[in-house]
């Protein structure tokens, strides 16, 4: 692993952007991506340069690309292979973290330089790494969690360091369930995946009288509390009879799960759901995936209204997992090398790979990789697929298998962990044999 070669590199990326007039901000549509592409849209104004801003779900050449002189791509791979020529002329700096090859733009990537993209940086910890500015560490760390980088390690901790030591993140031992900010204590265990809490999850009532029994007040003055709400020794005695639970229903193994890094953001509010990376992180992805990446961006840019804006788009986001994830349960199928679930007509393109990742909460022992397929929208078929930390352990390469596997009828790559595709509508049963093939 080359450190210095990599501070080099972002250095380098920074000279060129500080250089350039009125970039244009080309960047992906998920957390890590709007988290990074507002990263290096607030870089650029803290220098008081002007830019715009262009989320993609997938790389195509768009009109605006054409008028813009300047393009900052943030968080895509395969920039030179998928655009070309199309960008001859253009001044194109890259800051990404997709496995992919150095070529003849300038490119901020740390796995350029023997990291790991999936797991040790996200795109917004490399936008970070280009700018280093106290102001932006918070969306790297959003960017991260929003990956599923966490525990934050290597260069990920670095920058979790980093914004301790400047009091703008903390980093606490907690409960690290879904929705200790945002969510109802009953509902907060009831829409519990991670871990599958037998008898609890997806079962209102029986989170209820756990919690009473647990002697944990669910009302304060009228209004349901929240997880954050509860003093410390309710919290002790919460999590202990989480554990206690657990065992008693032989899946003690579970309650490793329960309890692990939370990474809590100091400036803001308290009781905002910006206050928890991962929350805020989940707040992007629902603005991303549901067509309104630009709400996300202003959202981390702090501007007035956004957020309100935001949450409706969580509703719609847990809506839509909601019906994908009960659709999943009852529809996936082993594939043998993998799980298959074929999602076209019921569930969304942009939810799809979060809904297969959401299958190893429970349903699908972490034996083999997963794939989703949806219908995009020029019907083409989207391809998410998903590991788990221990079968990249033992040499699964998603991102590479992808790639491999779509040759010749259509796109694909990625990280070894979660990689995704673009293929012909009709080409599924040759990508299903390649991808076999390379597992
Ligand atoms: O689309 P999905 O969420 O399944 O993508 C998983 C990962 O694979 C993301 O990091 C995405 O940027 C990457 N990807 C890629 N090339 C593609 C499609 C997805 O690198 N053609």
């Amino acid at each position: 692993m080359d450190k210095i070669g990599f501070f080099k590199r972002c250095e380098e990326v920074r000279g060129r952007i500080e250089n350039f007039k009125e970039p244009l901000i080309v960047n992906h549509y998920d957390a890590d991506g709007l988290a990074a592409g507002a990263l290096v849209a607030k870089a650029l104004e803290i220098r008081g340069m002007n830019y715009n801003i262009l989320t993609l779900r997938k790389l195509d050449f768009k009109e605006k690309m054409k008028n813009a002189e300047e393009i900052i791509f943030v968080d895509f791979g395969g920039v030179e292979e998928s655009l070309g020529d199309a960008l001859k002329g253009k001044q194109v700096v890259i800051i990404d973290h997709h496995q992919g090859v150095d070529g003849k733009f300038p490119q901020a990537n740390p796995h350029l330089f023997g990291f790991d993209g999936g797991s040790e940086l996200s795109s917004s910890g490399t936008a970070y790494m280009v700018f280093r500015n106290d102001e932006l560490v918070d969306l790297a760390v959003v960017g991260a969690v929003g990956d599923m980088q966490f525990p934050l390690k290597s260069l990920n901790r670095d920058i979790l360091r980093e914004g301790i030591g400047k009091g703008i993140v903390r980093c606490d031992i907690d409960l690290s369930i879904f929705g200790r900010i945002s969510r109802p204590l009953v509902w907060f265990l009831s829409y519990c995946t991670e871990p599958f809490l037998p008898g609890l999850t997806g079962n209102e009532k029986n989170c209820y009288r756990f919690l009473k029994e647990a002697g944990i007040e669910l009302k304060q003055d009228g209004m349901w509390r929240k997880y954050y709400e509860l003093e410390l020794e309710e919290r002790v005695r919460l999590v202990s009879a989480l554990a206690a639970y657990l065992y008693s229903k032989g899946v003690g193994n579970a309650s490793r799960e329960l309890v692990g890094e939370v990474y809590m953001l100091a400036k803001q509010k308290e009781g905002s759901e910006l206050s928890d990376a991962k929350e805020y992180s989940t707040l992007l992805n629902a603005c991303g995936r549901h067509n309104k990446p630009e709400v996300g961006i202003r959202v981390c840019l702090g501007r007035e209204g956004a957020l309100e804006e935001a949450r409706a788009m969580l509703n719609e986001h847990r809506k839509q997992l909601r019906e994908g994830i009960v659709y999943a349960i009852s529809n996936y199928e082993d594939f043998g090398k993998f799980y298959f679930l074929d999602g076209r007509k019921h569930i969304e393109d942009g939810v799809i790979g979060v809904i297969v990742g959401m299958l190893y909460g429970g349903t699908l022992a972490g034996d083999k990789p997963i794939v989703g397929i949806a219908l995009d929208d020029e019907g083409k078929i989207k391809i998410s697929a998903r590991a788990t930390k221990d079968l990249v352990v033992h040499g699964v390469n998603l991102g590479e298998a992808l790639s491999k596997a779509c040759q010749g009828i259509g796109v694909g790559g990625g990280h070894n962990i979660a990689a995704g595709a673009t293929i012909e509508k009709d080409k599924l049963d040759e990508f299903l044999l390649n991808f076999s093939r390379e597992l």
